[in-house]
């Protein structure tokens, strides 16, 4: 595991309260502050080793973002699926987006935006030909998220959580 000089990608401040926030690769020490964001804003949560292999298999695209006491406020992270191409002749990558959550009071501050804009330009390594999410029809914050970042909705898939809400799927091309 890198250290933090290693790892650290983006230091920013945020867009209204001016904090400072650090944006780096996640290590295995994270990942209990990753596991507290996630079960605390989203309700979709994992066991352990299901973070822990996601960190194993694709490091680069598995950020965090740490306030100035250390604390994990946000993450992010990513996996890489091989798909039939359209022809169903050969195989691609795609960039899934497994999940990203950013702790209720650090919202509407460029998080998030850093997030996906650096991960996304870390998990081409993998020569994904695009990146591909699901989400939740009534997120709407996300939706508008995503589309900023030009995903465009492909599809819903149908009861796709287990409350039984629908996901939009959303495709962008990777260039
Ligand atoms: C969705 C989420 C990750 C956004 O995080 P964030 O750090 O607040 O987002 P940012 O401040 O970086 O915003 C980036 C863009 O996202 C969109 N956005 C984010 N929150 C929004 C909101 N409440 N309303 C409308 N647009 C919003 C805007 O386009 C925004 O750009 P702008 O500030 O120029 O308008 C955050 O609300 C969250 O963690 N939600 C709970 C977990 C979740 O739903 N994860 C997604 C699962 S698919």
């Amino acid at each position: 595991m890198g250290t933090d000089k290693d790892t650290k990608i983006n230091l920013f401040h945020t867009y209204k309260s001016k904090q400072e926030i650090l944006i780096r690769r996640c290590t295995l020490d994270d990942l209990d502050g990753v596991i507290d964001v996630n079960e605390r804003e989203l309700p979709e949560d994992y066991p352990y080793f299901f973070y822990k292999s996601i960190l194993d298999d694709y490091p680069e695209s598995f950020l965090v973002a740490q306030n100035k006491n250390g604390k994990i406020v946000a993450y992010i992270m990513w996996r890489v699926e091989k798909t039939p191409s359209f022809n169903g002749l050969k195989y691609e990558n795609k960039g899934h987006l497994v999940s990203i959550a950013v702790s209720e009071e650090y919202r509407r501050e460029g998080i998030a935006f850093e997030l996906l804009s650096n991960s996304m330009s870390a998990i081409i390594k993998y020569k994904i030909r695009s990146y591909v999410l699901e989400v939740r029809v009534s997120n709407y914050s996300a939706i508008k998220l995503y589309e900023k970042f030009n995903f465009k909705t492909k599809g819903i898939k149908k009861n796709y959580y287990r409350d039984g809400e629908n996901a939009y799927f959303m495709v962008r091309e990777a260039k």
